[in-house]
């Protein structure tokens, strides 16, 4: 037989005057007039339960020895509340539950914070409680609609003629640019697997093998520092398609991710198809590769209109080869020196920019400490190249064009967040398309691959790889949700020659390359189709989707900031003879 189980959510008026069974956790209870009343909380809800002592005594008593987050089996008939009992806010609110049996499943000691509140709880204890924390409605809901989204993936993708096909994690490591997780061999002392951080080469092999279209749910992980959007376990909805084009891969992340949002009714509509923007037009237009297309605020090239002003900043950076680049504030004619010439002005720093130059435009005129540098003909230009009216402020930098882009591009978004200028119910999906297909490392002065070394070439500009690789486009593309990327891919190289030529520039031998991708390498030589794909951060996804600021919150055993599970109290050191099992002996030994 199974069990006889009515949900404590889902109890309604119309079940009045029916014999029901619940079982749950106690959310509330409070004695009066005799009589006990507990809150009983399932994941469907609560549920108000009566004891009167008068009539069914045995339970009475049972229920006066609960505490909070007790659990119990409660059975008993369900009665309209009185009218002026009847609670509106609850599903359940017009009705509760006289019972007549009662039995204590489990006691509970008392929680370290309030389970039945939304409150705000210190992240730590909610880390090290998590199982606690996870009861709280807002969890509750959240990894409900996670759920709800992934199911809705492999829903479109299955739809779609995907095949789900789960690739190994115990790995040789993948380029993707971060530092891999290790595992050590005690089979092979001294070899190590890596743990995945994509499954990039497995994926293409799949493409080799003539699975034609794979996908994968599939499970990432990275050791890099973490920030509100990274943790070092995340998920990707990974896919491979062969004989394809761009559109064939963006048409099918479309179809997917948009109707997994409407299925986990995800907020506002997602319209299909995304725009698009070129990397170039972005960084010209927003200063980053990720822009928030939610708020205007766009930067304007000045270098022109300030070439022969008499502000010595300016005519020396551009001098030197660099530009001059401004947005105009609406409203920002308010906005006070000290404000600009301190907070503003830190935003633009920490970015490596010099300062941050500024003229404010007044009924009066052009007015602050450098107008006066300017002739009336060069303020008509900045005014006319920056949309400034009368009532707003100019905000300039001047330096290197990264320097310009990356700075302006921080201000930017730190205006738009600071002064609410977009709607925070607004979804804004986007693909940046014609990425760089090189970077120069700043530190180390080497070129790396901006996406990764597979990456196909742009056709037009595969002869400037000898001449001009900064200059190289690749077919490398991103989609950005709301200023947060949210996930990347490409057409691959299947061409052996241009493979060759790209591990050249970027400096890798061909013995470096044939060890480290040299299975790759070789599958390609067995007949490979073109192919090209992508993968979507979903808990980035989520987060966009559910309105919340952290990762943690759509992920249900997330690590804290020093990659800690706190929980279980992972890592943790491991015994001696485990470690010579490895082959391993420790430099130092663990802080006890
Ligand atoms: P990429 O490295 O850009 O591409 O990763 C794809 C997407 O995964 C998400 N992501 C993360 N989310 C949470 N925490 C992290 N630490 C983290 N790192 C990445 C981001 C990112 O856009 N194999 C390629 C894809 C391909 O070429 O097909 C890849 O992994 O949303
Ligand atoms: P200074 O000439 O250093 O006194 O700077 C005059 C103003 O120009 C200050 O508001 C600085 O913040 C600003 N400034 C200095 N260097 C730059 C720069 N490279 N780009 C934009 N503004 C700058």
């Amino acid at each position: 037989m199974t069990t006889e189980r009515t949900a404590c959510g889902a109890v309604r008026l119309g079940d009045a005057g029916g014999r029901i069974t619940v079982y749950g956790w106690v959310d509330r209870r409070r004695d009066h007039g005799g009589l006990t009343f507990i809150d009983l909380r399932d994941r469907s809800g609560s549920l108000q339960l009566v004891f009167n002592p008068a009539t069914a005594p045995e339970a009475h008593a049972a229920a006066h020895q609960t505490r909070l987050e007790y659990v119990l089996r409660a059975a008993g008939v369900v009665r309209p509340r009185e009218p002026e009992n009847v609670n509106p806010r609850l599903d359940t609110g017009e009705v509760e539950l006289h019972v007549d049996a009662c039995e204590v499943l489990a006691a509970a000691r008392t929680p370290p914070f309030a389970v039945n509140e939304e409150g705000e709880v210190e992240e730590r204890l909610r880390l090290q409680y998590r199982y606690l924390d996870l009861r709280r409605p807002r969890l509750q809901r959240n990894l409900r609609r996670r759920a709800r989204f992934i199911a809705g993936l492999r829903r479109a993708m299955d739809g779609m003629g995907f095949v789900e096909i789960e690739t190994p994690m115990l790995i040789r490591a993948t380029p993707e640019g971060a530092r891999d997780y290790l595992v050590p061999s005690r089979i092979s002392h001294g070899s190590f697997y890596a743990l995945p951080q994509s499954p990039q080469l497995y994926k293409q092999l799949c493409m080799v093998a003539g699975l034609d279209r794979y996908y994968q749910i599939a499970r990432c992980m990275r050791d890099e520092d973490l920030r509100a959007d990274r943790q070092p376990e995340f998920t990707q909805l990974d896919v491979e398609m062969s004989f394809v084009e761009e559109e064939d891969v963006f048409a099918a992340l479309e179809q997917a991710i948009s109707s997994a949002w409407r299925e986990a009714e995800f907020r506002s509509g997602i319209v299909t198809p995304f725009p698009r923007m070129t990397w170039h037009a972005a960084m010209e237009r927003y200063g980053v590769d990720k822009p928030d297309t939610r708020f205007g605020l766009e930067l304007h090239d000045l270098t022109e209109a300030v070439r022969g002003s008499g502000f010595g900043v300016f005519a020396k950076a551009v001098q030197a080869g660099g530009v001059v680049k401004g947005i105009a504030l609406p409203g920002g004619a308010e906005m006070s020196r000290g404000e600009i010439e301190g907070e503003l002005t830190e935003v633009v720093r920490a970015l490596g920019a010099k300062g941050l130059a500024y003229l404010w435009r007044r009924a009066e005129g052009w007015q602050s400490g450098i107008a006066k540098f300017f002739s009336d003909a060069e303020l008509e230009a900045i005014g006319g190249a920056t949309g400034a009216g009368v009532g707003d402020a100019v905000l300039m930098v001047a330096d290197r064009a990264a320097v310009v882009a990356a700075s302006l591009g921080a201000l930017r978004n730190h205006l738009g967040r600071k002064r609410s200028l977009y709607d925070r119910e607004r979804i804004d999906m986007l693909w940046i398309t014609d990425f760089p297909m090189f970077e120069r490392d700043q530190q180390t002065g080497q070129l790396a691959p901006l996406h990764h070394p597979f990456t196909m070439l742009h056709a037009d500009d595969v002869d400037l790889l000898e001449t001009d690789p900064l200059r190289v486009r690749s077919r490398a593309y991103d989609i950005v949700l709301n200023g947060r990327e949210i996930g990347s891919g490409s057409i691959r190289i299947t061409r052996p020659d241009v493979q060759e030529r790209v591990f050249q520039t970027l400096g890798i031998e061909r013995e470096e390359a044939r060890r480290k991708f040299g299975f790759l390498l070789e599958a390609f030589e067995y007949g490979v189709p073109p192919h090209g794909g992508f993968a979507a951060g979903i808990e980035r996804l989520l987060m966009e989707g559910m309105g919340e600021e952290n990762i943690r919150e759509v992920i249900a055993f997330p690590k804290n900031q020093q990659a800690q599970e706190v929980m279980t109290g992972a890592p943790a050191p491991v015994d001696d003879a485990q470690l010579r099992e490895l082959g391993l002996k420790l430099l130092q030994p663990p802080p006890t």
